[in-house]
C-alpha cells in the first residue's frame, strides 16, 4: 500500500512539476538576504496526512475540487461535508524538521500539509517572489487555492514568481511535502542519516525591482590571484543596461552593458587582500545597475591543483577538515541558522580545523556565509549516496538539477573550494558516467573550484603486507580524490594501521574523506573495548600515524564532529537510533578522541605547510 502512495504522490508531484513544468520554478534569485524581504517563518497550521487524502480521491486520482487540501475550503453550510481544517490541525514550526517537533512525528515518512496566510501590499510595478531555503523531500507549492509549481529534493533552495497572485489581504500558502523515500530519488531510500522531513529552511517572500539583478559571479579568475572574472544577469523587461561593479575599499569601479538577453560577463585587474583561513578577508561588491542595486560580502583567493598538492593562493596547503551533518549542535533536528553554524564552525576551529566537509548534501546557506566569515574551507556535496539508480535518466536529471542549485546559491563564496559529486558509490560503467556527467556539470557551471568525490579503495594482501590502492576509474575525471576508510572499525583493527601502506594510480591530492570508529560518551573501558572513549582514542592515534606516512595525503575529514541520529543505528544503550562516530556527543560533550585530534592539528598548523 506505502508502495502504491508513494508512486501515486511522486505521479502527482511530478504531474504538478510537468502540468506548469519546472519552469514555473523561477530562476534562483541570489542573495536574498540582501534583498527587501518579508519572512513568513514561525508557527504554521499543519495536517499529517499519511494516505494523501488531501491530494487524492479513495481511487488514488488527483483532487481537483474543495477537498483538496491546497483549497483551505470551510464548510459554507452546517450540512456541507468538508473533512479538513487546517485552522483546527495543531502547528508545526518552519523552519524546521517535523521529526523533533512531535515525539509521534520522529519517525514519520509520509505527507504533511502546511498553511501559511498572509498580508502583503507590494509596491506598483515591483516584483515578489517566495523562496524557499530548502524542503525535504518532495514540495508541492499553492498560493490562494492555485498550483504554483513544485520541486524535488531536500536541500537546495527554490522560489517562484508571485507578482501577479498575491493579494494585499488574505492570501493563504499551503505546501505539501512529501519524504517517503524512493529508489530513483537522490538520495535513494538508503542512508545513515534521518530523513528529517518538513519546511526544514527559511520561507522568504522578496520584493525587487520590476528588472532586476537577478545573478552574479564575482571571483578571482581561474589561477589568478589578481585578474577577477566573471559575470551577471539581469531579468526583467530591461534588460539591456549599463551596470557597475564596485568593490570600495580596493577602489575599483566598473561600468559594464548587459546584452540582449540581460547578460554580462567581465574581467578586471585587482589589486585585492586575498581570503585565507588566516586571514579571511570579506570586501563588500556592489552591484548597480540601472534598476536596481544589490550589496554582496565576497572573498577572493584562489584553488588549484599541482600533481599531489593543492594551492591556495598559489601556495601549497593543507586541509584540516572534519566532517559534518546538518543537525543542530544542541539539540536534535535539522538546522538552518547562523547561531547554529557559528557553534559548529567554533567546535572544528578549536580542534585546529581550516576546512569542513559538509556531508552528504547541501548545507544550509547560512552555514557556507559563516564559514567565509570565520575563514574555514568547505567540500559541499550534493547526495549520490552509495547506490543511486544509475540507468535512470530523471535520477540523473535530478542529481543534475541538485549539483545547479548547489553551485548557484553558493558560487560568490571564498570558503567554498570544492564540490563533491558522490560519497560511496560502487564502480559500474552506468556510475562511471553517471558521476562523469556531474563532474562536467560542475566545471562548466564553474570553471573556479575543484571537483572531487568519496571513493573506497581496495584493500591488496600480499604475503602479509597490506596495501591499499586508489585506482577507482572515475579519479581520473576528479581534480582532488577523496577516500573513505574505516580501518579498525569497520575492517581490521585499529593498530593494523601502522602497517598499512596506501597507492594512488594517480598523481592528483588525497583528503581521506572519512575514518573513525563509535564511542559513547562517558563510556570508558580498554583500548579494545568497542563503543568506549578508549577504543576510538586508540584508534585515531593510529590513524594518524598511518595518514602522516600518506605521501600524496593533502587532507582529511575524520568522521565525524558530531554523534547525530541515524535510522541505522539500532543497538540501545549504546546507540539508540545515533551514530556514535562523533568526537563530540549528542550533548556537546567532547571525547578523548577529539583531543587527539586536535593535537595532532596543532602540530599541523605550527609545521611548514607540505612542499
Ligand atoms: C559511511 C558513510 C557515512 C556513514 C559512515 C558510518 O562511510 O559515508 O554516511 O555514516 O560510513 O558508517 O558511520
Amino acid at each position: 500500500m506505502m508502495n502504491l502512495l508513494r508512486c501515486l504522490a511522486l505521479a502527482l508531484c511530478l504531474q504538478l512539476l510537468a502540468s506548469r513544468g519546472t519552469a514555473q520554478v523561477a530562476p534562483l534569485v541570489a542573495n536574498i538576504n540582501a534583498r527587501q524581504t518579508t519572512s513568513l517563518d514561525g508557527q504554521w497550521q499543519a495536517i499529517v496526512d499519511p494516505y494523501d487524502v488531501g491530494a487524492l480521491d479513495y481511487r488514488a486520482q488527483p483532487l481537483k475540487n474543495n477537498h483538496a487540501f491546497y483549497k483551505n475550503y470551510k464548510p459554507q453550510s452546517e450540512s456541507e461535508l468538508v473533512e479538513y481544517d487546517f485552522d483546527t490541525s495543531g502547528q508545526l514550526y518552519v523552519p524546521g524538521d517535523w521529526n523533533t517537533q512531535r515525539e509521534s512525528l520522529l519517525f514519520y515518512e509520509g505527507s504533511v500539509w502546511y498553511k501559511r496566510s498572509f498580508d502583503y501590499t507590494k509596491s506598483p510595478k515591483n516584483r515578489l517572489f517566495l523562496h524557499f531555503g530548502a524542503c525535504n523531500y518532495l514540495a508541492a507549492v499553492y498560493l490562494n487555492g492555485e498550483e504554483l509549481g513544485g520541486h524535488e529534493g531536500g536541500f537546495t533552495p527554490f522560489d517562484f514568481e508571485i507578482t501577479d497572485r498575491v493579494k494585499p489581504r488574505g492570501n493563504f500558502l499551503v505546501l505539501r511535502i512529501n519524504d517517503t523515500r524512493g529508489k530513483d530519488q537522490v538520495p535513494t531510500v538508503n542512508t545513515d542519516w534521518w530523513n528529517y522531513g518538513g519546511i526544514t529552511r527559511p520561507v522568504t517572500l522578496l520584493e525587487v525591482p520590476e528588472t532586476f539583478v537577478q545573478d552574479y559571479f564575482v571571483q578571482l579568475e581561474k589561477g589568478s590571484t589578481h585578474q577577477i572574472k566573471g559575470w551577471l544577469q539581469l531579468n526583467g523587461p530591461k534588460l539591456q543596461q549599463n551596470v557597475i561593479i564596485r568593490i570600495p575599499e580596493a577602489g575599483l569601479s566598473k561600468t559594464i552593458q548587459t546584452d540582449s538577453k540581460g547578460r554580462a560577463e567581465f574581467s578586471f585587474s585587482a589589486d585585492l587582500t586575498l581570503w585565507s583561513p588566516e586571514n579571511p578577508k570579506l570586501y563588500t561588491v556592489e552591484i548597480a545597475s540601472e534598476t536596481d542595486q544589490v550589496t554582496e560580502r565576497i572573498g577572493f583567493r584562489s584553488i588549484d591543483v599541482r600533481g599531489a598538492k593543492i594551492l591556495l593562493n598559489g601556495k601549497p596547503v593543507f586541509l584540516r577538515g572534519i566532517s559534518i551533518h546538518e543537525e543542530a549542535p544542541t539539540r536534535p533536528g535539522r538546522t538552518w541558522s547562523e547561531d547554529d553554524a557559528r557553534t559548529l564552525l567554533s567546535w572544528a576551529k578549536e580542534l585546529g580545523c581550516n576546512f569542513v566537509r559538509l556531508a552528504h548534501y547541501p548545507h544550509n546557506e547560512a552555514m557556507l556565509r559563516m564559514a567565509d566569515q570565520m575563514g574555514v574551507m568547505v567540500w559541499a556535496e550534493v547526495p549520490v549516496y552509495w547506490t543511486i539508480q544509475w540507468e535512470n535518466p530523471q535520477t540523473l536529471h535530478n542529481a543534475e538539477n541538485q549539483l545547479k542549485e548547489m553551485i548557484a546559491r553558493d558560487h560568490n563564496r571564498a570558503a567554498l573550494i570544492i564540490y563533491s559529486v558522490a560519497n560511496e558509490t560502487p564502480i559500474s560503467d552506468a556510475r562511471n558516467s553517471f558521476l562523469r556527467q556531474l563532474v562536467q556539470d560542475a566545471h562548466s557551471a564553474d570553471p573556479t573550484r575543484l571537483v572531487s568525490a568519496a571513493l573506497q579503495a581496495h584493500e591488496v594482501v600480499d604475503r602479509g603486507r597490506i596495501t591499499i590502492h586508489i585506482d577507482d576509474p572515475i579519479a581520473s575525471d576528479l581534480d582532488v580524490l577523496g577516500n573513505n576508510e574505516y580501518i579498525g572499525w569497520y575492517v581490521r583493527h585499529a593498530e593494523d594501521a601502522d602497517s598499512i601502506d596506501w597507492i594512488s594510480a594517480y598523481d592528483k591530492p588525497l583528503i581521506m574523506s572519512e575514518f573513525g570508529g563509535d564511542a559513547l560518551f562517558g563510556y570508558h573501558g580498554g583500548t579494545a573495548a568497542r563503543w568506549t572513549e578508549e577504543y576510538q582514542e586508540n584508534l585515531y592515534q593510529h590513524q594518524i600515524a598511518m595518514l602522516k606516512r600518506i605521501p600524496f595525503l593533502r587532507g582529511m575529514t575524520p568522521w565525524i564532529l558530531k554523534d547525530f541520529r541515524s535510522p541505522r543505528r539500532t543497538l540501545p544503550r549504546l546507540q539508540d537510533f545515533f551514530n556514535r562516530k562523533g568526537l563530540v556527543s549528542d550533548h556537546g560533550e567532547k571525547k578523548k578522541a577529539f583531543f587527539v585530534l586536535q593535537k595532532f592539528y596543532r602540530e599541523l598548523q605550527s609545521a611548514r605547510p607540505p612542499e
